[in-house]
């Protein structure tokens, strides 16, 4: 973050608090997410900031509040401010990666062991799982690579974003999401069935199918497409599997 020089005059009617950035005291409204009150207070986001929807996991902040000796986390963007609040960002935390040629693995629970061995390190103290703004069960996550089930993993960890709030914590120093990373990647490579409907849909797309489509959309105007694209057939909230619009020439 850096600072800038902004208008700082409440933008909404709504009580003004008082939080911490960094140690230093800034008055904020009371309805504002992290993310808008370290914006309202004159920073300028260079890192620490993506999606802005609580997906991306740039904004990892830290926070303590007054008379709880607790430190707590969660994602700039989503948490709301509370007065009094201590807090920063991490926008990055510091996890080795491991580096590999991911089209030589095999998929196999010991390349993870060899690639990571410091997943044996791991005191099932389930500090990750406590900071975890995705609610992970981080620890579960790592008890399941341990035991070469590889799947289960990948399921339980798939909400994750990439925060680095786990390893932040970690008393045996493991980079899980890293980890968990790599387990997904394999999940996806090697364990998953590939999807026969995948394959019909990148062969139509070689053979040149939607060519013509895409075309005719290109050659429109901005208002027309507009009118095309606000005419277009939606999928109702409640359709089947098998639904499929009812002018089916683009697909
Ligand atoms: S598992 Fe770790 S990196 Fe992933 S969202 Fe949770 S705290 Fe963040
Ligand atoms: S914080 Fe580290 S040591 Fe503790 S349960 Fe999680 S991975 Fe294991
Ligand atoms: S900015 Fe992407 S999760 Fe907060």
């Amino acid at each position: 973050m850096s600072t800038v020089t902004e208008d700082k005059t409440p933008k909404v009617d709504a009580k003004m608090i008082p939080i911490y950035l960094m140690g230093k005291r800034y008055e904020v409204p009371e309805t504002l997410t992290i993310m808008k009150a370290i914006e309202y207070a004159g920073y300028k986001y260079i890192r620490g900031c993506g999606c802005r929807g609580g997906v991306c996991g740039a904004c990892a902040t830290v926070y303590r509040k007054p008379g709880d000796y607790k430190i707590r986390t969660g994602l700039a963007c989503q948490t709301v401010v509370e007065p009094e609040m201590y807090l920063t960002q991490l926008p990055f935390y510091p996890a080795i990666r491991a580096t590999y040629d991911f089209s030589a693995l095999k998929g196999v629970p010991e390349e993870i062991f060899a690639l990571y061995p410091e997943l044996f390190r791991c005191v099932a103290c389930n500090a990750c799982g406590k900071v975890c703004p995705m609610d992970v069960e981080v620890m579960d996550v790592i008890a399941a690579i341990k035991r070469g089930d590889i799947a289960e993993a990948a399921q339980i960890s798939f909400d994750c974003i990439q925060c680095g709030l786990c390893a932040s914590r970690c008393m045996g120093e493991l980079p899980q999401y890293h980890i968990a990373q790599l387990v997904r990647r394999i999940n996806g490579a090697y364990l998953t069935p590939r999807a026969e409907h995948l394959k019909t849909m990148v062969a139509n797309i070689a053979a040149g199918r939607f060519v013509d489509g895409l075309t005719e959309l290109k050659g429109l105007d901005a208002a027309k497409l507009r009118d095309v694209y606000s005419a277009r057939e939606m999928e109702p909230a409640t359709a089947g599997e098998d639904w499929t619009p009812k002018n089916n020439s683009y697909l």
